[in-house]
């Protein structure tokens, strides 16, 4: 056995079974304590909404998180995100503009503690979010606004810079750590977690209870270093922990 980096989503993934988490959890830390093995979480959620499921369910202090869907990295300073990802983001994003072309397609915006710097999100039911899809698209596009537009779990539309996803985000953690593809597992249950699976050779983990566009994605794009677990949430991480012979 010896290290790896594990980068997990939360909200159906690493989160929804209780039990199996507690289990995952223990296994976790004493493979941290015993090879350094590191720890990234990678939601859609803001810091503030991060904070209030890290209280609830007592997570595991990670090594580095991801947050707003791949736009805020937090490593060491765990309130001030970190600055080069920032900088990177920067350049051809303007969230004035990217809102305003969105609003064309009339969908609600979620709360304000949702949006983010780079982050414009909205709600969206499928049937809503096929017709406003293309809208927004043209709408960036008559614009030249460099964005991209990501539909999860039949309710969430984001709208991100083109380099600030969850994939580009784990990919910059990898490359400040040094750690290999092969060393690297992610783990996934929707839409917004395709880009995870989608940059390199990453080895992948897609929980059983995963959402209709992740299961959709991964049957168009089979490969052998993505692997479909029959259990849900942490207990489907822990099985493909085990499939790739991170865990013992
Ligand atoms: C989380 C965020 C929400 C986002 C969704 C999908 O639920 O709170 O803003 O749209 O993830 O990425
Ligand atoms: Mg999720």
């Amino acid at each position: 056995m010896t290290k790896f980096l594990l980068v997990t989503d939360l909200d159906n993934t690493l989160i929804g079974n209780d039990t199996a988490l507690q289990n995952l959890n223990r296994q976790l830390s004493q493979h941290r304590q015993n090879h350094n093995t590191l720890l990234a979480y990678s939601t859609g959620r803001s810091l503030t909404r991060y904070r209030e499921l890290q209280t609830q369910k007592g997570l595991l202090e990670p090594d580095a998180l991801i947050v707003s869907v791949g736009t805020e990295i937090y490593i060491d300073d765990k309130n001030t995100p970190d600055s080069e990802w920032t900088g990177r983001l920067q350049s051809n994003w303007d969230r004035s503009q990217v809102l305003k072309a969105a609003q064309v397609a009339g969908l609600s915006l979620q709360p304000d503690s949702e949006q983010g710097p780079f982050k414009v999100s909205f709600s969206a039911t499928d049937d809503g979010a096929a017709i406003a899809i293309p809208k927004i698209e043209a709408a960036l596009q008559a614009q030249e606004l460099d964005a991209k537009i990501i539909y999860s779990a039949g309710q969430y539309l984001d709208i991100l810079p083109q380099r600030g996803d969850k994939g580009e985000a784990m990919q910059f953690l990898r490359h400040r750590w040094q750690i290999s593809a092969f060393r690297t597992v992610v783990c996934g249950d929707s839409g917004n977690d395709i880009s995870l699976f989608q940059t390199g050779a990453e080895r992948g983990i897609i929980v059983g209870n995963a959402q209709p566009e992740l299961l959709q994605w991964h049957e168009q794009k089979p490969v052998k270093h993505h692997y479909l677990a029959q259990e849900h949430c942490a207990a489907g991480i822990l099985e493909g922990l085990h499939h790739f012979r991170f865990l013992p």
